[in-house]
């Protein structure tokens, strides 16, 4: 099949700054709190970015850390300029500290050559963008291939495994369909079985209800709940707090710094997606008698 062309591409101790959560872990019922060690999916750690300009050096981030243990799912936000970008850069690999230290996994990327960062990106890191960047001449299977084709595997088993994710996001019936054959929501489907596709250390969601109406922004946010409750480690931007409140923490970031890490009680979850499915439902209805 046409595939695109293939992009370019030791640890060291930190103080963990800790878990959100406090000494109580909403996610693994059956683990002690106390006892229960999770491996972490990040660890950010005194993370600094600057851009330096002709005149002047940009901050953009100024010493950020928290942590992301497998399985959380964690929603940043932060006023426009704030250094959410910059942040989600590092973490897919597209960019480097100016000093910190970034984990994935047990991978300290801020120690890695330009080379090793691609070579992570395309095998362990899962993106889903706001504009869903598929391959126009490739059909649904294809699209959730090519983090594979980057890898060099391509065969029958990756092609069942694509099959396979794509009936988990509810394709199955539309395998061989190209992205213009494909509704928005649809097309994020996609966008997020093929983030899916190499076992990565997160899925990294940057705005990815940002083209969506609220009814299938609702069926979008409802596939991230059953992918996390099945153990994926979710970070996703946004700016609006009713897709926020469905992550199980909210990251604020202002002016490159920290500015709140707090979890989302479940209550407030729930409601979340109590007020998204009547509004989902609500323009149903109108749809349906107009
Ligand atoms: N390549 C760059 N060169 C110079 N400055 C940059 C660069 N990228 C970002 N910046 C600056 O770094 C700061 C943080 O930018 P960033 O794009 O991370 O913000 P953001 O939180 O994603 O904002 P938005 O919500 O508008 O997308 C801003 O002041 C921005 O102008
Ligand atoms: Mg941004």
């Amino acid at each position: 099949m046409p595939m695109p062309d293939t992009p370019s591409s030791e640890s060291r101790t930190i103080n963990s700054p800790g878990s959100p959560y406090g000494s109580v872990d909403p996610y693994k019922p059956n683990a002690s709190a106390d006892t229960a060690v999770r491996s972490m999916a990040t660890r950010i750690d005194s993370l600094v970015k600057e851009y330096v300009l002709k005149s002047e050096t940009v901050r953009a981030l100024q010493g950020v850390s928290f942590d992301v243990p497998e399985g959380d799912y964690v929603a940043i936000m932060g006023p426009s300029g704030s250094g959410k970008s910059t942040l989600l850069n590092m973490l897919g690999c597209l960019d480097q500290p100016t000093s910190g230290n970034l984990f994935l996994g047990d991978d300290n990327i801020s120690l890695m050559t330009d080379d090793q960062l691609a070579e992570i990106r395309s095998r362990r890191i899962g993106f889903v963008f706001q504009s869903y960047n598929l391959i126009q001449q490739l059909t649904v299977v294809e699209n959730i291939q090519v983090p594979l084709y980057y890898q060099g595997k391509l065969g029958p088993k990756q092609r069942a495994r694509a099959v396979e994710l794509a009936e988990q996001v509810g394709l199955g019936d539309r395998l061989d369909h190209r992205p213009n054959q494909l509704s928005g929501g649809q097309q994020q489907r996609v966008a997020i079985a093929r983030s899916l596709v190499n076992d990565p250390y997160f899925i990294l969601a940057d705005e990815p209800t940002g083209n969506l109406d609220s009814v299938t922004t609702d069926e979008i946010l409802a596939l991230f709940d059953q992918l996390n409750e099945e153990g994926r480690t979710i970070i996703l931007v946004t700016h609006e707090d009713d897709v926020a409140e469905r992550a199980r923490r909210i990251v604020r970031l202002k002016d490159g710094l920290l500015y709140s890490d707090e979890p989302v009680e479940e209550s407030r979850r729930d409601a979340a997606r109590l007020a998204q499915r009547e509004s989902a439902l609500a323009v149903k209805a109108k749809q349906g008698v107009s």
